[in-house]
């Protein structure tokens, strides 16, 4: 089999998770402080792929590509691939097409993250050489995701993308492996109900001209990250591995459990209970940061409590009554109490945004 090429789309528009993809790509939201799209890249260099097209969208490309660069930062070389509007997965496909040439290739949702890796799958690819292979794994929303049946013998026989009555809830997951022929399939396909080309249709129509799709179900977790509960618990999932370090300062402060400390930042009578990680240059004081918290750099988190939540760069929450609990803030986001009078709740707020009050 020629050597495999990567493709990931981080194209799109990321509705869901208004406010913070007006200014932003949903692929670059930290995950305990890392974009998510890093895992992506981090998990195909690590199974020995090289080459990797990134698929971006006109109003958020070029802040992906300064993020991820030119790829040495991994080890890899990354092509980026403008797709001027976000026509569907199978449309990413096409316009990644000149890059693919007849290339097999891996393609993975950059918004998507995978335990363990992807080490197993490519392995299994090119050692039963199928036309495609697919992840499946068990959800309880399968209406929220391609589905997909299979025969009694385990092979695949029917996948419909988003069905309103799933027949399994077996849910297609964000990592597909390819042979050059899906170009074929994804160009006799029509777009769907709500105007995409489905990768789901495309890869049923390898099914129904007699190609062979190996399902494989993933062993660890998985999670598409495009909500606010599921970026919380992917938050969750990955803070839970994290080795713990401390490269900052600790003044009278306590820190339990995985904790990661990033050089740069400053705890003055703070209590950090893992796992959670600071990032650098990120100031706590007189507070307390509970398990499955990241706060990204330059934060301040001051006569507050913080726990499961995700602080985006350059934010501060200070003075609270409460605890401020699973929230995300972007960049730059104050959340303070105000002493002046009259005695009232103030906001400034973009649109779409969610605030909950006690
Ligand atoms: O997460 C797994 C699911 O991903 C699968 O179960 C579905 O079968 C599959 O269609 C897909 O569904 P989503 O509706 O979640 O896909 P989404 O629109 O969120 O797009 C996934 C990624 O691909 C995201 O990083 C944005 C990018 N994208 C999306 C479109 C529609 C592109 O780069 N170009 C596009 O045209």
């Amino acid at each position: 089999m020629k050597d495999l090429r990567g493709l990931i789309l981080s194209g799109g528009k990321g509705t869901r998770l208004r406010p913070i993809t007006h200014t932003s790509a949903k692929q670059l939201v930290p995950v305990a402080n890392k974009p998510v799209l890093f895992y992506g890249i981090e998990a195909m260099a690590a199974a020995g792929i090289r080459e990797i097209g990134i698929i971006i969208a006109p109003e958020t490309g070029e802040e992906i590509r300064e993020v991820a660069g030119d790829g040495s930062q991994f080890g890899v070389e990354i092509t980026y691939i403008l797709q001027d509007e976000p026509l569907g997965l199978a449309h990413a496909v096409l316009t990644a097409e000149p890059f693919l040439g007849d290339a097999p290739f891996v393609m993975y949702l950059g918004d998507n993250l995978l335990q363990g890796g992807m080490l197993d799958l490519v392995d299994a690819f090119r050692s039963n050489e199928p036309d495609a292979l697919i992840l499946l794994t068990p959800v309880d929303d399968p209406e929220n995701y391609g589905v997909a049946e299979l025969n009694g013998d385990g092979s695949v026989t029917r996948l419909v993308e988003k069905p309103k009555e799933p027949a399994t809830d077996l849910a297609l997951v964000g990592v597909y492996m390819f042979t050059p022929g899906i170009h074929d399939a994804a160009r006799a396909i029509r777009p769907s109900r709500r105007g995409e080309l489905e990768i789901t249709d495309a890869i049923q129509h390898l099914v129904d001209s007699g190609r062979r799709v190996e399902p494989h179900v993933v062993r660890g977790w998985w999670k598409d990250t495009g909500r606010l509960d599921d970026m919380l618990e992917a938050n969750r999932l990955i803070l839970d591995a994290i080795e713990p370090h401390i490269e900052g300062e600790l003044i009278d402060s306590t820190v339990d459990g995985r904790v990661i400390v990033e050089a740069g930042a400053t705890l003055i009578r703070a209590t950090v209970r893992g796992p959670a990680v600071i990032g650098a240059g990120t100031r706590l004081t007189d507070c307390y940061v509970g398990p499955y918290t990241a706060i990204d750099a330059g934060c301040e988190v001051q006569n507050a409590e913080v726990e499961h939540s995700i602080l985006l760069a350059g934010s501060s929450v200070r003075n609270l009554d409460g605890r401020m609990e699973s929230s995300l803030l972007g960049r730059n986001v104050k959340i303070h109490r105000d002493a002046r009078q009259p005695r009232a709740h103030r906001f400034m707020v973009g649109d779409n945004s969610e605030i909950g009050i006690p």
